[in-house]
């Protein structure tokens, strides 16, 4: 840390993913469910892609609506090993590199999880420009705003703007549920805001929000929304904490429990409300030529090895090489929520208001390996049934950096400068 990073980064609040995430028992259930329609679903994919593809071939110059960079689909293509362009930057050099993410540092022997480039079908994955992103973002506000697979995104922004910044003129702050990276020569902000359901909720303590019963305010974003609603650039997303399948939805507010009411709803029909509350709101207040706005759709995990051929128990840990079936999916990914998802960004946009969707969950399925599994920063002492069998506690939510976000970032990339907005 240089000596003038003016707070460091909270221990404690980079703490999102305890070993055993409270979620997991609910996914297990549902898995079952979503084992007897894995074959269909193939099937659909194999006919969705086979069309898809054609379509873009036709279109080539008109779709830009869906795939970005100028009319090619970005989020359809393949990982090519490259180690020339690869990684963005170093682990090492990374001003605020964040202790859940860095893999090597906490002990992981095989790298190659660092030089793989993204190579869409169609065209060319923007190369990011460090310098040219900074000119943008001077004298403005670029803000994350969801749960930590959205924060290592942030991190990895950090690390890639930061990589052309000398280390003194890069500062950290933190102010409750807000991070906030500045580039101090260009007055330019790249932030993180904490709301894993974005709307409010009981787990929205920066600090403390692994609580047994999650109690979700659908309808309410505001006190949130003042935090961020006057950022140029935003990138929203939500999705694992939302994977039970049940949620309790509370009419009224958390203070006045006289006047509130608490109703149990089913988990896709909250993700719903709470996605109309928030996109109602940026109807209402976000003025689509000052901002650009982004949605990250969902992060996959690879915590069940079953599903992709390893035995009963095992996940991630020790996975050194990556998924090859094109089109492979777990089935920790729900597409009824990226559809829920994908249904209210078509309602705004009919609406005025474009979102663009940052479909990174196709490409993310195939990075088996690219988890920090073991090797990261353990919160809590391992008791010794843990170590006797590592597989126990991986990680395999998170990713580690560099990696796979950083093209996440790259793709955002694209997308920023591809639009015409003005942006003052
Ligand atoms: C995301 O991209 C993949 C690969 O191109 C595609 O199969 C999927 O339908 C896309 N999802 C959405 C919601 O656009
Ligand atoms: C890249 O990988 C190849 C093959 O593994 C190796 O021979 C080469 O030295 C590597 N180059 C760099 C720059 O690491
Ligand atoms: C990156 O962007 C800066 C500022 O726009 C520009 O001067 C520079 O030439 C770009 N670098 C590359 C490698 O394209
Ligand atoms: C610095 O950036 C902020 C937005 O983050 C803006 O409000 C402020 O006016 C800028 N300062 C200068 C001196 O331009
Ligand atoms: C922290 O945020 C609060 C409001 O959210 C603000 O009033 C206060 O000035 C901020 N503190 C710092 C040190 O930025
Ligand atoms: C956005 O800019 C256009 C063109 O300058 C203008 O006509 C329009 O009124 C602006 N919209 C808003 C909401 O300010
Ligand atoms: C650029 O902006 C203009 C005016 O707002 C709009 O008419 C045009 O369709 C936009 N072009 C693209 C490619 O978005």
């Amino acid at each position: 840390m240089p000596s003038n990073s003016q707070t460091k980064l909270p221990r404690k609040s980079l703490l999102t993913t305890s070993p055993n995430p409270t979620w997991a028992i609910p996914i297990r259930t549902t898995f079952r469910a979503a084992l007897a329609i894995l074959g269909a679903l193939l099937f659909l994919i194999a006919v969705y892609l086979a069309q898809n593809r054609a379509q873009v071939s036709e279109n080539y110059r008109a779709s830009g609506d869906d795939g970005g960079g100028g009319g090619c689909n970005l989020f359809s293509g393949k990982w090519v090993f490259d180690n020339e362009s690869y990684p963005l930057y170093k682990e090492s050099e990374c001003v605020f590199m964040s202790d859940q993410l860095a893999c090597e540092k906490f002990g992981r022997k095989d790298l190659g999880y660092r030089n793989w480039r993204w190579q869409p079908e169609e065209c060319e994955l923007p190369r990011f420009n460090a310098t040219a992103l900074l000119e943008r973002l001077r004298n403005k506000r670029m803000v994350f705003v969801g749960d930590s697979l959205n924060r290592g995104q942030w991190v990895s922004m950090v690390c890639l703007v930061g990589s052309v910044i000398p280390a003194p003129l890069q500062t950290m702050q933190s102010n409750g549920s807000m991070m906030i990276f500045k580039a101090t020569e260009y007055n330019a902000t790249v932030e993180f805001y904490w709301s894993p359901l974005l709307v409010e909720s009981n787990s929205d303590d920066p600090v403390n929000h692994r609580l047994p019963d999650r109690i979700v305010r659908v309808k309410a974003i505001e006190k949130h929304a003042a935090h961020w609603g006057d950022a140029h650039i935003l990138i929203f997303n939500t999705y694992l904490w939302w994977r039970r399948p049940r949620i309790k939805a509370l009419f009224g507010s958390f203070e006045d429990e006289e006047q509130s009411r608490l109703k149990v709803v089913k988990m896709r029909r909250g993700y719903e409300m709470a996605l109309r509350t928030w996109s109602d709101w940026l109807e209402v207040n976000i003025n689509p030529n000052n901002t650009q706005l982004f949605f990250i759709s969902m992060s996959p995990i690879h915590d069940r090895g079953e599903e992709w051929g390893k035995g009963k128990g095992e996940n991630c840990y020790g996975e050194t090489e990556q998924i090859r079936r094109v089109g492979y999916k777990g089935e920790g990914t729900d597409p009824k929520m990226m559809k829920i998802v994908e249904n209210v960004l078509n309602d705004l946009k009919t609406r005025g208001l474009n979102v663009q969707m940052i479909n990174i969950t196709q490409l993310s399925e195939y990075r088996k390996e690219g988890h920090p599994s073991i090797y990261r920063k353990q919160w809590e002492a391992l008791k010794e049934d843990q170590i006797s069998n590592p597989s126990s506690y991986a990680d395999c939510i998170h990713w580690c950096l560099p990696g796979v976000p950083d093209v996440w970032n790259q793709l955002l990339y694209a997308f920023i400068f591809q639009s015409n907005h003005t942006l003052y």
